[in-house]
């Protein structure tokens, strides 16, 4: 079988080596993937949302099964066009990666069908947003409409602020078209829990959870990045939550997303927030997360390809779906300076037993040579019986990933290792 996934990051180097796994598998196209993933993949320089590229591409190599991992060609429906030269993918259509795409449609979704999320308000005009924020309970929440790169939620710890960050999306454009309609959110506060979920569209077969580490220096200050590192599972997560979640959550979203015609088929994300009021939905993504996939997929014992494609099909109800018992925690390596400006195209190089633990996201080769080329480098991840053991064995591998001004947070799994005392 020849597999082509498209994206080129940490997260599209996990699902390639898991799929490696695999052995009816002949042959990986990753589009455009990346200089780190070219000993598990034929890396075709196509980029992800080169819609036009990568059809013609998946046409004439005659592909068996499409793998579309980031949420833009998800957006820009990445699925549908493959649908129609009839390549199998894995992945919503466009109609539903609008569950990510528009946080304005995700927030009427849950109020229409009852999903408990933060209270909220949707903004097209700005004299209405600000006269909103000017008596909004503080803090109060900020975000784009579309999407930003993860960059465009700003948390406003002031009145000042909310009316900055009001002003810079919506007068400003300082998220592009993205921010011409805001959503002003309730503040919510409690533990963060992320869960990918397998659906077909009827079944959903959540992943182990994971803890994200979004915060750029250690003990969560400064600022908010694509994530420095990942835990799995969750400890906040109790079997008693993720019940409720299955119940309150997890299957209302995709009943209400066939109700509306909008069937989900792929990777379900959601981003929860465990309030004193119960379990409430802070994000959903149409996609598999970064770096939670990282910890993720280490844990699952069933074979992946076979689980895509039952979402594909519609046979999840029948496919095994079996995560280890263990833990895994993964620790990035990042460019110092990211996520504002940081030097790229400094040699990178690893151990044997590092590399074989290690995702890359931002490199590209060189003669030969693997160069850093973006904020995050790698991430590197352990599996150990304990989160203790799985914390100490990710650090010492990545120990051995070394390249100049090369960062790392040093409290990756902390707070998750506090939650157990
Ligand atoms: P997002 O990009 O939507 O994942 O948001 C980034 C981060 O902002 C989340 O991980 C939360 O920590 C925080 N956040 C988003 N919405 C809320 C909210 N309503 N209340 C409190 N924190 C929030
Ligand atoms: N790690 C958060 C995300 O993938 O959106």
């Amino acid at each position: 079988m020849k597999i082509m996934v498209v994206g080129g990051g940490g997260r599209e180097h996990t699902i390639i080596k898991k799929l490696k796994e695999n052995k009816t598998i002949s042959q990986i196209f990753a589009l455009p993937g990346n200089g780190g993933m070219a000993k598990d993949a034929t890396c075709v320089d196509i980029a992800a949302t080169d819609l036009d590229g990568i059809v013609k591409f998946a046409g004439e190599n005659k592909v068996d099964y499409a793998v579309v991992a980031p949420d833009d060609p998800l957006v820009l429906g990445c699925v549908d066009r493959l649908n129609e030269i009839g390549i199998p993918c894995f992945g919503p259509k466009a109609n539903a990666a609008i569950i990510e795409g528009s946080k304005a449609f995700a927030k009427d979704l849950m109020k229409k069908y009852n999903i408990p999320t933060a209270g909220y308000e949707i903004f097209t005009d700005i004299d209405k947003a600000l006269d909103y924020v000017k008596t909004a309970p503080i803090p109060t929440v900020i975000k784009a409409d579309g999407l930003a790169l993860g960059k465009g939620v700003i948390i406003a710890q002031t009145r000042e602020e909310a009316i900055e960050a009001v002003t810079d999306m919506m007068a400003n454009a300082k998220f592009g078209k993205s921010g011409s309609t805001v959503v002003v959110e309730e503040f919510l506060t409690g533990p963060e829990v992320s869960v990918l979920a397998f659906t077909d569209g009827n079944v959903v077969k959540p992943m182990v959870s994971s803890m994200d580490h979004k915060r750029a220096g250690d003990n969560d200050t400064g600022l908010n990045t694509g994530g420095m590192g990942t835990i799995a599972p969750n400890p906040y997560y109790t079997q008693d939550i993720a019940k409720e979640c299955m119940e309150t959550i997890f299957l209302p979203t995709i009943r209400a997303m066939n109700a509306e015609g909008r069937t989900f088929k792929g990777c379900l994300y959601f981003g929860l927030m465990l309030t004193p009021n119960g379990p409430k939905v802070i994000e959903y993504n149409c996609r598999f997360g970064d770096p939670e996939t990282q910890v993720v997929l280490p844990l699952l014992e069933s074979d992946l390809l076979t689980i895509m494609q039952a979402t594909t099909n519609g046979t999840l109800a029948e496919t095994e779906v079996k995560f280890s018992d263990k833990h895994a925690c993964c620790v990035v390596t990042a460019s110092a300076g990211y996520p504002l400006s940081y030097q790229k195209g400094f040699e990178i190089t690893m151990t044997e037993e590092a590399e074989a633990k290690t995702y890359v996201a931002g490199a590209k080769l060189e003669n030969g040579k693997l160069l850093t080329s973006g904020g995050r480098v790698t991430g590197t991840t352990a599996v150990a019986d304990t989160l203790p053991e799985a914390i100490k064995e990710a650090y010492r591998l990545a120990d051995g990933v070394c390249f100049q001004n090369a960062y790392r947070r040093s409290d990756i799994g902390q707070r998750g290792l506090a939650a157990y005392q």
